[in-house]
Formats: structure tokens, C-alpha cells, sequence
């Protein structure tokens, strides 16, 4: 037998200065499930991907907090591995583009693009803060849209009319580090000869069948329309790999972070006495293989491609193109309370369920995708705690009490046998072409399979007439279990391996399958799979953060309004509140307020207000705002030990819920609410409501 292909997969790498949120867990989940899946059908699968470490953005942060940037890198290193792990990403590789083998094949392909003619040096003139001394990237210069005018919009694109343009061409632009007006400044950059790809770039994408034919159109197009070539290089300051012979050149993040794949191949290599170019990326006997978002395509089937090409590397065989996630339907933003990072998910719910969620979601399309939280609980409770999870507790345990846990061993079911073959052929024909989604039907079907079978033999019934037939339902029923176990083990390794446990069994594969279950004691069972109920009781439904009024103006439509600019920790937003009557702007000023910071934005007389803040009111129409002295703005308030749930409400549900003022408290049920150490305290009002 010819020795087995090797086969690489990546997913697509974090930046190294941010926290991982749903949004990444989606490409995460979604490529840890297909790796399972070849490694379980006994295939040469490693997994590899590491941060993204280099660029502008983690320099200047880093300049900012008069730190190294190594130590911001560090530190999301960390935290990056430790999210993963709670949602039991598996890496064989988690590296970073910081490397030396980084720099090594960095430095490899830029040289051996440019023997071969394929790099030249150009004359460009940009942006340039004489304050700062520095170029200034797309996103650190604003200024008006040289096409609309609409003003502070970015270096790169209007988010008003979408024109695209160069930094220079904005019109009054100012540095948004120092807020100074930026000047020109000439600089030599290396520029990658894009344009001469065009043709085998083209031929690529025709020839390669296992591309999404809907990207490969798309692409097919940008290069009909024709490429320009690519500036490879940036000026210092920088966080990145200097261009060999440079100054104060580094290669452009985006140079640099594709190559993070092969540094992170090595990397694997290394520790398994392999080779990353002889085993893999210059090998016959491999296959690789991105998972990527649609936000990258361009880089990943244009310029990636062309990089490796030109320089003598495997091409991706496959690129897995995702789309983007919305959160209730909304896009993920931090004031809608849409934003939620991997840590705070494994805070609120069994990281292993959003697992499930994502594969019954996600199919290979670049069609985006909502984590619809009304529907991910009832797709727990429903289908994996009713069905699956039901299931197999109800045989085990059923094995258990009547059988002392023996199994009789018996020749498979014809009939049945035949049903779950096709069934589970599926669930394969569905993991291997990444139609995650589809698979997971298959698990369903197969489960539900197991339901009826157990259902309709009425073995409860049969133990008082025929125990041996009882006993001979259950051991097919235990077999469907093991079934089971296997094929949903790439999407929920945990439960799986639970429930291996309970099965008395050990290391199953894709191949168990097909083996009868033979005479054997299974050991005890326990519930798989708890439904959610319990756990809603603790969360209160509304966002309650402590926040600091930082400017007062008044509405320009309605006498009873003002416009406050609020500070809620780092992040500033706009409310509009009704307290003309009752406070002038220079009371309000400064004061720690109380806002639900998860209300549905909505238009007060034509203008917005992004959340509301709380105020008590009595039976004589005083009307005193909440607030709080030593508590800092970003504290979240909360009524006792419950937790305020991040999720969007609208006004209408806000309304349902009664919070009372007593004795100037805030109570909701016998509960008061406090931020920090302090009791949040009701100006003016000592007995009321609070709206
Ligand atoms: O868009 C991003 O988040 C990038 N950090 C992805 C890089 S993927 C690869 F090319 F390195
Ligand atoms: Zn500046």
C-alpha cells in the first residue's frame, strides 16, 4: 500500500489583539468537526493555525499603553489557546506568525520571488503625521470622502457612499492618533507582481473542481477586471519581520501571516521528526487545505496562490469559504449587545452545545449565519437533550436496572441493519464535503431510528412475557448507541466520550461501526444532556451598567429631552432622556448614572438613543435618576448573585418588568440592586416605581 496522503488543514488566523468571539468560533468549530472527522476515518490529518501576530494596529496599541507589543501578544497568546481549549478546539499546531520559523520562509519566498523577477521596488508617495513621525495606515487617518464629502470617514473606503480611495485622497484629513493635520511623505516600497498571475491564476480556478463554484465566479471576475500588483512592504514604526538590506522596511502583515501556515506546519513538524516543505508543502503526497471567511477571499485565491507559485509551494486544494454570523439576527456590535466573546458564551452556557448549534447551521456555502439564541436552547432541549441525549440514557439505563448492565450479544437486525448502514453512509457523504449541517440530520435521523425501534419492541412489556427478547432489543438498542456515539463524535467529543465511558468501551473509530457488539457489561449511566430551564431562573434580563454622563445638550425638537453623551467604561454612546423638567444640564453633568445598556436602539424625536437610563418616579411626580458614588462607569448593576443577560430587548419587554423604588433602593422581587459594593441609591425618591 502506497503510503497514506498527508493532509493539512488551517483555519484562518486571530489577530493577536483581540479577544476570540463567536464570530471566529464559527470557521473554529466548523474546521475542528471536519478534522475530527478524518482523523476518526482513520486519515492523516493534522490540524494547524496560529495568532496573527504582526501589523499596525497591535504597534500603535502597544505605543499607546507604553508597552512592547510582544507583551500584548503574549498575553492574547494565552488567552487565545485557553478559549479554544473550552470549546475543545484540537490544534496539532497552535503557533504564531512571531517566529523565527516565521521569518525563515518569509524571508525564503520574498527571495525567491525576486530571482525570479517577480518583485520590484516603486516609488509611492503617502500619509504621513509629522507629530507622530509615522505613514499612517487606512484606519489611522480620517477625513471627508473626496466622492460624497460625508465626513470622518476612513483612509480606505466611505461608509456612506462606499467610493474606495488611497489615504491621500482624502480631503482635510487629520491623524487620528495625535488628531494633527498629516502631510506627504515619499517612500521606496517592494511591490509583488500580481498582474503577471493573472493566467495561472485562472487556469487554477478553472481546473480545481473542489473550489466553491460561486467564489470561483467571483474571483474569475476581479481578474477579467484586471489585477494591479501589490505593495509587500510597510515603514517603520512597525511590528513585523524587516526586510532583509532595509532600514526601517518590514514585509506587510499580509505577506507575512499566509506564510504563518507553513511556520506553524513546521512547527508541528519539528516535534514529529517531519518536515513542513518535504512532508507537506512541497510534497506529491499532500493535500491542503483553508477554512477562511468571505472577508479574505481576496487575499486567499488571489495573492496567497500567486505568493506560492511563484515560489515553488503546494497550492491549496481546497479553500472552505464561510459567511458571517449574526447574533439575533443583528450584526455583532458591542452597543447592541451582539459582541460576545468566546469567554463570556463558556460563562453563560456548555461551550460543547454552541458546537452543536454551528454544525446544524452550517453547510458548505458562504450563505451567513445566525446564532438565534431562542433557537439554539430549543435546539439543546429538543433535539440533542430529547432525542440523542434521551435515547441513549433511556437504553443504558434501562440495561442497567433490568440486565445488571449485561449485554447477550446477538446477530444484527437484517432490516435494521440495512436502515442504519444507509443512514450512516450519509452522515459520511455529509462530513467528508463539509455539509455539517446535513450530518448532523443524519445523527438525528439515526437516533430517531433507535427511538422507534425501542418504542415499538416495547421491551418494558416483553421483560414479563419474554425477558430473552427483551434482553435481545436492548443489545441492538446498545449497539445503535455505540453507533451513535461514533459518528456525533466529531461534533461533541465530550459527550461522546461520556458516554464511551458508560458504553464500557474504548478508542472507538469510524471502523466500530461496522463491528457487532458482542457479549459485555456496560458500565453505569448517568444523564448526558441537561435542559436549559434551571439555568434561565438566575439571568436578569436586562443589562445594567453604571455609566458616567460626560456632555448635556439639549434636544432640538422636544422640550422635555436632553441629549447626554454617556461613558459606559471605554466605550461612549448617545441616549436621549427625558429630565428637562426635572434637572438642569449642570446637575446632570458628571453624575454616575444607572442605563440598560442591551435596550433595542431607537429614534427620539429623529434623533438616537442607544440605550436608556433609569429613573425612580413617586406618587407626586418626582422624578430623581439612579446613581452611585464609588462604583466605577462599565460596572455592571445587578439585582443579588443574578447576571444580566448581554441579549437585546425591546422597550415593550423592558416595560413588563417591575422594578420598585423603597426606602430610595431599587428592588426587583425581594432583591436590591447594587453595583460593585454599594447599593445603587434613587435621588429625590424615597417610595416609587422606576421606568
Ligand atoms: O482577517 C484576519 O483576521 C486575519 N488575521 C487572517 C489571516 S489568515 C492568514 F492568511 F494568515
Ligand atoms: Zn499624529
Amino acid at each position: 500500500m502506497p503510503p497514506k496522503k498527508k493532509i493539512l488543514i488551517t483555519s484562518a488566523l486571530p489577530y493577536a489583539n483581540g479577544p476570540i468571539h463567536v464570530g471566529h468560533l464559527v470557521e473554529y468549530i466548523q474546521t475542528d468537526i471536519y478534522v475530527r472527522f478524518l482523523k476518526l476515518i482513520g486519515e492523516d490529518a493534522i490540524y494547524c493555525c496560529a495568532d496573527d501576530a504582526h501589523g499596525a494596529p497591535i504597534e500603535i496599541a502597544a505605543m499607546k499603553e507604553g508597552v512592547k507589543p510582544e507583551e500584548i501578544i503574549g498575553k492574547f497568546h494565552i488567552g487565545h489557546q485557553e478559549d479554544f481549549e473550552k470549546f475543545h478546539i484540537s490544534f496539532d499546531s497552535y503557533y504564531t506568525t512571531n517566529s523565527p520559523e516565521n521569518q525563515h520562509y518569509s524571508n525564503q519566498i520574498f527571495n525567491e520571488l525576486k530571482k525570479g523577477d517577480l518583485i520590484y521596488q516603486k516609488e509611492v508617495e503617502l500619509t504621513y503625521c509629522p507629530h507622530c513621525k509615522r505613514f499612517l495606515p487606512d484606519r489611522y487617518v480620517k477625513g471627508k470622502c473626496p466622492k460624497c464629502n460625508a465626513v470622518d470617514q476612513y483612509g480606505d473606503v466611505c461608509e456612506s457612499c462606499n467610493a474606495t480611495y488611497n489615504t491621500t485622497d482624502l480631503v482635510s484629513p487629520y491623524c487620528t492618533i495625535c488628531g494633527s493635520s498629516p502631510g506627504r511623505k515619499k517612500s521606496t516600497h517592494y511591490f509583488f507582481k500580481l498582474s503577471h498571475f493573472s493566467g495561472k491564476l485562472d487556469s487554477w480556478l478553472t481546473a480545481n473542481k473542489s473550489l466553491q463554484p460561486e467564489i470561483v465566479n467571483y474571483i474569475r471576475n476581479w481578474i477579467k477586471d484586471g489585477l494591479q500588483d501589490w505593495d509587500i512592504s510597510r515603514d517603520g514604526p512597525y511590528f513585523g519581520f524587516k526586510i532583509p538590506g532595509e532600514e526601517n522596511l518590514y514585509y506587510y502583515v499580509w505577506l507575512d501571516a499566509p506564510i504563518g501556515y507553513i511556520a506553524s506546519t513546521q512547527h508541528y513538524c519539528k516535534a514529529n521528526k517531519l518536515d513542513a516543505e518535504k512532508h507537506y508543502w512541497k510534497s506529491k503526497n499532500s493535500k491542503i487545505i483553508h477554512f477562511i471567511g468571505k472577508d479574505i477571499i481576496y487575499f486567499h485565491f488571489l495573492f496567497w496562490p500567486a505568493m506560492l507559485m511563484g515560489s515553488g509551494f503546494n497550492l491549496p486544494e481546497e479553500i472552505v469559504v464561510h459567511g458571517f454570523l449574526t447574533v439575533n439576527g443583528q450584526k455583532m456590535s458591542k452597543s447592541r449587545g451582539t459582541f460576545l466573546t468566546a469567554g463570556e458564551f463558556a460563562s453563560q452556557y456548555n461551550p460543547e452545545y454552541l458546537r452543536y448549534y454551528y454544525a446544524k447551521t452550517i453547510s458548505k456555502k458562504m450563505a451567513d449565519i445566525d446564532l438565534n439564541f431562542r433557537e439554539f436552547e430549543d435546539s439543546i432541549n429538543n433535539e440533542l437533550a430529547a432525542n440523542i441525549g434521551n435515547f441513549c440514557y433511556r437504553v443504558l439505563s434501562f440495561t442497567a436496572k433490568n440486565f445488571d448492565g449485561k449485554i447477550r450479544g446477538k446477530g444484527r437486525d437484517g432490516k435494521l441493519l440495512k436502515e442504519i448502514d444507509d443512514v450512516v453512509a450519509r452522515i459520511k457523504d455529509s462530513y467528508s464535503s463539509v455539509n455539517l449541517n446535513e450530518a448532523v440530520k443524519g445523527i438525528l435521523a439515526l437516533s430517531s431510528l433507535g427511538n422507534k425501534y425501542f418504542q415499538e419492541n416495547e421491551p418494558w412489556k416483553l421483560l414479563k412475557t419474554d425477558r430473552k427478547k427483551a434482553h435481545d432489543v436492548l443489545g441492538t438498542c446498545v449497539d445503535i448507541t455505540k453507533i451513535l456515539c461514533i459518528v456525533v463524535s466529531p461534533v461533541l467529543p465530550v459527550f461522546s466520550s461520556t458516554l464511551q465511558n458508560q458504553l464500557n468501551l474504548k478508542k472507538l473509530s469510524w471502523n466500530d461501526i461496522g463491528v457487532e457488539t458482542k457479549a459485555y457489561s456496560i458500565n453505569e449511566p448517568k444523564v448526558l444532556v441537561e435542559r436549559f430551564e434551571q439555568k434561565k431562573k438566575d439571568l436578569f434580563p436586562l443589562d445594567l451598567k453604571v455609566a458616567r454622563i460626560v456632555e448635556v445638550r439639549e434636544h432640538p425638537d422636544a422640550d422635555r429631552l436632553y441629549i447626554l453623551k454617556i461613558r459606559i467604561g471605554k466605550e461612549e454612546r448617545q441616549l436621549v432622556a427625558g429630565l428637562r423638567k426635572h434637572y438642569s444640564a449642570d446637575e446632570l453633568k458628571g453624575k454616575k448614572i444607572i442605563v440598560v445598556a442591551n435596550l433595542k436602539p431607537a429614534k427620539l424625536r429623529g434623533i438616537e438613543s442607544n440605550g436608556m437610563l433609569l429613573a425612580g418616579e413617586d406618587q407626586n411626580g418626582n422624578v430623581g435618576i439612579l446613581t452611585v458614588k464609588a462604583a466605577e462607569d462599565g460596572e455592571s448593576a445587578m439585582f443579588g448573585s443574578s447576571e444580566n443577560s448581554k441579549l437585546q430587548v425591546t422597550y415593550e419587554e423592558f416595560e413588563k418588568l417591575k422594578m420598585i423604588v423603597h426606602d430610595g433602593k431599587v428592588l426587583y422581587g425581594n432583591q436590591s440592586l447594587s453595583a460593585g459594593p454599594e447599593d445603587v441609591v434613587v435621588d429625590k425618591v424615597k417610595e416609587g416605581t422606576v421606568h
